[in-house]
């Protein structure tokens, strides 16, 4: 077989992790032929030798060559050049191979559109979860069920952060500086712990299982900068860990997604998962539950997952874009999660007065909302009281409700704090 010629643009971490494999002697080695590569600047020094290869200053340029069959891109940014280059490469009848999350969210629709008009393939299993190979389970393994929910931790910042605050006992603001410090969050971190980035990667994949499009608007998103460590704390007292879990739940022909910090129960995997890790459970019938746990980026691991595309594309396994496993072909319509049915833990901030208490039992006892459990922390700094619960299964919108009539007493010092548990 002739080897695939690829033109590689972007050389950071995961294109020059994906040259270190193809300069190897594993089967990418006599996959691919790389006829060209594309950088920013191209003095700058890199982990591997590229002075063989033909270089471009411009990565439109390198998808419009002519003998090209592939274009990897590895650039990011949802929109700018790298959308370009995919669009010129797409047009041309090129295949592409990519790991951009955010360019698959935001513009997906269009590019595997222009994909199927001509004749050509777009392959991403680098996009979703880095090394764990979640789109190919989704897309092949899982092909013949039905999904029912996808969840998990797909952003390893952001679970970074989690995990050191409920290690040290320290503030969110102030493991964030030292993740910064240490490589592990970006200069600009507010993708990663205001759940965007493990928003792109749940419309991925909830593309993929429902046959949909992906669908970025209709996602609950919140971040993590709002979790003390006095709420993992006391989700630890309760049998909980806190996550910012990205989730796919499937009721009725909604699927209601989000990415939101919460509560998942010890015994459960996800809760086990540390530091930079990522972890993707998927709950599907006739199969059963599954969950992948790995390094969700990183050169390496992520480098493996664009290997695994284009030795695909070289063995001519062919699969449309975002169809996957919906096994009865039902359309399904994509929503937030906020109708969803859950027990919930809910922190309140409130001065420490008599009768606050008795308040919040009485209001929410009025809405039909039952309290499980009921904590109340020692004055904080600034003097207010943490008091914390957990419902029994209720409606969020019952809940919200419950929770907006509260606000209007003076006792209640800031908005409370809402997570959903995952038992
Ligand atoms: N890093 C991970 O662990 C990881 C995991 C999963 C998915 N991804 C995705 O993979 C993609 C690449 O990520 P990365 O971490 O490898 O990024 P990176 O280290 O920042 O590298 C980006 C590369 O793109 C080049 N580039 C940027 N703008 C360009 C432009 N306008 N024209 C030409 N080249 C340009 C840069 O050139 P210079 O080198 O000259 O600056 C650099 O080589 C992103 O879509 C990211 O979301 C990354």
């Amino acid at each position: 077989m002739k080897p695939l010629k690829i033109g590689v643009v972007g050389l950071g971490t995961v294109g020059a992790g994906l040259l270190e494999i193809a300069f190897g002697n594993g089967p990418l080695s006599k996959a691919v032929e790389i006829v060209g590569v594309s950088a920013r600047n191209k003095s700058r020094k890199r982990p591997v030798d590229i002075s063989n290869i033909p270089w471009f200053d411009d990565p439109v340029e390198l998808a419009k060559l002519s003998d090209l069959d592939v274009l990897v891109e590895l650039m990011g940014g949802a929109d700018g050049p790298a959308k370009v280059a995919v669009e010129t490469a797409l047009k041309a009848g090129k295949h592409v191979v990519t790991a951009n999350k955010a360019m698959l969210a935001e513009n997906g629709v269009a590019l595997a559109k222009l994909a199927a008009d001509n004749n050509a393939e777009i392959r991403y299993e680098a996009a979703v979860a880095g090394g764990i190979p979640v789109v190919k389970a989704l897309r092949e393994g899982l092909a013949a069920n039905k999904i029912k929910k996808i969840m998990g931790v797909m952003n390893g910042t952001s679970n970074y952060i989690l995990t050191e605050m409920d290690k040290t006992g320290r503030q969110f603001a102030d493991v964030l500086k030292d993740a910064q410090r240490l490589g592990l969050a970006e200069a600009d971190p507010t993708l990663d712990i205001n759940g965007g980035d493990a928003g792109h990667k749940l419309v991925i994949l909830s593309a993929i299982a429902y046959s949909g499009a992906p669908d970025f608007k209709n996602i609950t998103l919140e971040g993590i900068e709002e979790i003390e460590p006095v709420d993992l704390e006391s989700a630890k007292f309760l049998g909980y860990a806190v996550k910012l879990i990205a989730s796919s739940i499937y009721e009725n022909g909604v699927v209601r997604q989000s990415v939101r910090p919460s509560l998942v129960a010890h015994s459960n995997p996800i809760a086990q998962v540390d530091g930079a890790t990522n972890a993707v459970l998927i709950e599907a019938d006739p199969v059963g539950t599954l969950t992948f746990i790995g390094s969700g980026a990183g050169a390496g691991p992520t480098a493996s997952a664009v290997a695994s595309d284009l030795l695909d594309l070289y063995f001519e396994a062919k699969r449309p874009v975002f169809t996957g496993s919906s096994a009865t072909g039902e359309e399904v319509r994509f929503a937030t999660d906020l109708g969803l049915s859950s027990k919930f833990y809910v922190r309140f901030s409130v001065e420490d007065k008599p009768g606050v208490i008795a308040k919040i039992s009485d209001t929410l006892a009025r809405h039909q909302v039952s309290i499980e459990s009921f904590l109340q922390k020692p004055p904080r700094p600034n003097a207010s009281v943490a008091i914390i619960l957990t419902t029994q299964k209720c409606d969020e919108s019952t809940l919200h409700a419950a929770l907006d009539e509260l606000s209007n007493f003076s006792e209640f010092v800031e908005k409370p704090l809402i997570m959903p548990i995952f038992e």
